[in-house]
């Protein structure tokens, strides 16, 4: 599939369940002009107390919690949805979102489903993924922007960034190694897709040339 970003998404909507980090850091990233005009329309959390929300709180965003346990899958994904779209949101960004999404939800924003894993996929998809690298011994690790799409951690690379495994690490000190990086990798990735100046060539995201082709 080949997919131009003719129309740059400009409005955010973050997804998140937890700590916020990345979110803090895209907020961070917009305030100091690094973005253009990417502005954050909304921040949804699926935990009541994801410790983000009170982050979007004080931070004056507009912000929605859709408690997610005890429900069916595709009536939270509406509710979800239909909370974006009211928000005119254009570019879903989770950050730390521990939920599938459905394959309806996934439909509605086609290539406009961004995520951060915190691993270099195809390496490592998952819960863990920090842990798993350790683990296994490997000498580089880092993070991945992508698109998501309808399967775990699988969707087109939007960028990766990498740093080497120290001899001193644990797995603690190496995920947050790795957190560091996705900050300044997150903020990225959205300016790539914001720019409207790449497409999807397969599974390649690659900049258009000077013709606009
Ligand atoms: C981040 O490390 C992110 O990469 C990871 O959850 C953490 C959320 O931290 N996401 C995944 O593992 C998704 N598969 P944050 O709430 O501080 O941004």
């Amino acid at each position: 599939m080949e997919l131009t970003f003719n129309a740059p998404p400009q409005r955010l909507g973050i997804l998140l369940s937890g700590r916020g980090s990345n979110f803090l850091a895209i907020a961070g990233a917009i305030r100091e002009g690094r973005l253009g005009g990417v502005e954050i329309a909304v921040v949804i959390s699926n935990v009541a107390e994801a410790p983000g929300l009170a982050v979007a709180r004080e931070l004056g965003l507009p912000h929605e919690v859709f408690v997610s346990k005890g429900r069916k899958r595709a009536e939270h994904d509406a509710d979800v949805l239909a909370c974006l779209r009211a928000h005119r949101v254009d570019l879903v960004c989770l950050a730390g979102y521990m939920r599938l999404l459905t394959p309806e939800f996934i439909a509605a924003f086609p290539n406009r489903i961004l995520n951060i894993h915190p691993s270099l996929l195809p390496a490592f998809p998952g819960l863990d993924a920090q842990q798993q690298a350790f683990d296994y011994g490997v000498q580089v690790a880092g993070c991945t922007v992508h698109l998501v799409d309808e399967h775990l951690d699988h969707g087109v690379i939007v960028l990766q960034r990498v740093i080497p495994v120290l001899e001193t690490d644990d797995a603690h000190s190496l995920a947050e190694r790795i957190l560091a990086e996705e900050h300044v990798a997150y903020a990225e990735g959205i300016a790539r897709v914001a720019s409207g100046e790449y497409q999807v060539q397969g599974r390649r995201f690659v900049k258009r040339n000077a013709s606009g082709r």
